[in-house]
Formats: C-alpha cells, structure tokens, sequence
C-alpha cells in the first residue's frame, strides 16, 4: 500500500493550502507522488492521495489519465519526451523520435535494457518556436536533430 513520506505529505499539505479549490493542488500532488515511486503513478497511490486530499478517485483519476506527464508504468532513469505535433512534426519530430528508438533499440514508451531511457511521443510542449524539440525528465531540449539529440542522450549517464 502506497504512503506519501512525511516530506510528499506535508508538500501535498501545502499545495492544498495554497488554493481556493482543493482540486488546482491535483496536478502538483500528482507530480509529489510520481517523484516518490520512481516515475509512475499506481491506482494504490490515487487511492492514498484522495483519501489525503479529501477528493474523489475518479476525478483524481481523470486528470491523472490527461496528462502525458504523468505514467501508467514503470519509466526509465531518463523520460525522454518528444514531441510529435503540428511545429515539430513540419520540423521533423516525427522522424526525430522514430531515430533515437531505433538507435536505441525500443520501441515506444518502453524501458531500455539498461534501465536508462524511456521514450514517448507526446502533444505539443509550448515550445513550437524551437521545435524540433523534447524534454528529458524536468529538462527542454529545443531545435535539434536526430543527431544532436542522440548525443545528448549518449552523455546522460
Ligand atoms: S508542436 Fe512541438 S512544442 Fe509545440
């Protein structure tokens, strides 16, 4: 049965604090859970936080199952996260991801035989303007190449 540490409880605590409607603290709780189980969110963890936060599964649920920022599963040490919408794509997203799946021999959303890479397709980041781009864990990586994108990931340890 999952439980927040005392640190993610008294963060979930405070971003309940921080807002008029108990329901604008989901996003960031749901982001203190993840951090805390290497990456991905369980219907356990749902559980705990509705019962912390006094707010239905479902709805905590739904906004869960939004946002590709959360996961459903296990992710690598690095998530990395491409986009493959309208900018990117016109700029070669698409192929961009489809090269480092291939270099790194996964497929889509899958962990990496060592452990370090997950890679996802995902919508639009905010960050057309430099597209291509993709965000690695908390990180953006903006106009690369499949190339320069691979390095990047080579040097991540
Ligand atoms: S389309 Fe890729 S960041 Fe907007």
């Amino acid at each position: 049965m999952f439980k927040l540490s005392e640190e993610g409880l008294a963060n979930v605590k405070k971003e309940l604090a921080r807002y008029e409607a108990k329901e604008s603290a989901i996003i960031p709780s749901l982001y203190i859970a993840q951090k805390e189980n290497k990456g991905f969110i369980t219907p356990d963890m749902i559980r705990h936080l509705s019962q912390v936060m006094d707010i239905p599964e479902a709805r905590i649920n739904e906004v869960f199952k939004f946002y590709t920022m959360f996961n459903q599963k296990p992710v690598g040490k690095y998530h990395v996260q491409v986009c493959t919408n309208i900018s990117c794509a016109l700029e070669g997203g698409r192929e961009m991801a489809h090269h480092i799946c291939k270099e790194l021999g996964v497929k889509y959303d899958e962990v990496t035989s060592d452990g370090r890479f997950t890679i996802s397709k995902v919508e639009c980041l905010g960050s057309c303007g430099t597209a291509p781009m993709m965000q690695v864990n908390d990180t953006y990586h903006e106009k690369l190449t499949p190339e320069s994108a691979m390095n990047l990931l080579r040097g991540m340890r």
